[in-house]
């Protein structure tokens, strides 16, 4: 499943509580696409639009200007005849947030597995679960914690096992390590890796952090503004900036 960004446009209106509402034009004119299994980093500075993309992808926030399309290949123009949620899942930056406090793991997940495979029996979802867990490389005794019991990087990885319950193509992933300890990063970056190798799931990587986003893409798109100023195989963004913002990216990986 290929995903096309098309012209991309999105004004928000900011409600103030003192004084009128104001226009944020958060995303401009911005057109990528994302092929099948390919992994793309999105990188910029704070309020450059990145989370607001992912949404629009996620279909939470509309495009006022362009549009998001997915295409299956080989096939011509037209939306895919699929749920929203086998095109793409999410994964935020606080894991722990997004899983329900009053839900052990094996709950949280038989919930969703019923609703995306409801011909499975009780027994079936309960082994699809402890599957999963397993490809997240998560010990099985994980199923009976609650949220609170288990580490960032834990939770992180079950919310990645409930992304892929159903079976997305695509996985956007909004800062998904930069919550978490350093040790704990490099772990859910190579889980996400190994997802997109051998599971055939692409990856929108959103990032300030370009040495996360170059070990993981093929290519990096940079944004400034709402805007796309650079984009290009990750090797030569990395090795060749041409944008000012994007020398600062690669100057502040070189020091560390
Ligand atoms: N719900 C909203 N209403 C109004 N303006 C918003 C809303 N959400 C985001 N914005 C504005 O849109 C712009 C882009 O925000 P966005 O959250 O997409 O940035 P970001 O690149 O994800 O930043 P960060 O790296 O800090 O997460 C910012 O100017 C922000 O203030
Ligand atoms: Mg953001």
């Amino acid at each position: 499943m290929r995903l096309e960004v098309d012209n991309l446009g999105v004004s928000l209106r900011s409600d103030q509580m003192l004084g009128r509402a104001r226009t944020v034009h958060a995303v401009k004119r911005v057109s990528f696409s994302i092929d099948t299994g390919e992994a793309v980093g999105l990188v910029g500075e704070s309020g450059s639009g990145k989370s607001t993309i992912a949404r629009v992808i996620m279909g939470v926030v509309p495009a006022s200007t362009g549009e998001i399309r997915f295409r299956q290949e080989g096939h011509g123009p037209g939306q895919p005849k699929t749920s929203r949620a086998k095109l793409a899942q999410m994964i935020f930056q606080d894991a722990a947030a997004s899983l329900n406090p009053r839900l052990k793991v094996s709950s949280a997940l038989n919930q969703v597995i019923a609703l995306h495979h409801p011909k499975l029996s009780a027994r079936e979802r309960e082994a699809m679960g402890l599957r999963l867990l397993r490809r997240v490389a998560l010990d099985e005794n994980i199923s009976d914690r609650f949220p609170r019991e288990l580490s960032g990087g834990q939770a992180q990885r079950v919310a990645i096992a409930r992304a892929l319950i159903p079976e997305p193509s695509l996985l956007v992933c909004d800062e998904p390590v930069s919550a978490l300890d350093v040790s704990v990063q490099a772990g859910i970056l190579r889980l996400l890796d190994d997802l997109r190798r051998n599971s055939g799931t692409a990856l929108l990587m959103i990032s300030h952090d370009l040495a996360a986003v170059r070990a993981l893409c093929d290519r990096i798109i940079v944004l400034k503004e709402g805007e796309i100023v650079e984009a290009g195989p990750a090797g030569s963004i990395c090795s060749s900036p041409t944008h000012a913002y994007t020398k600062a990216l690669v100057d502040a990986v070189a020091q560390l």
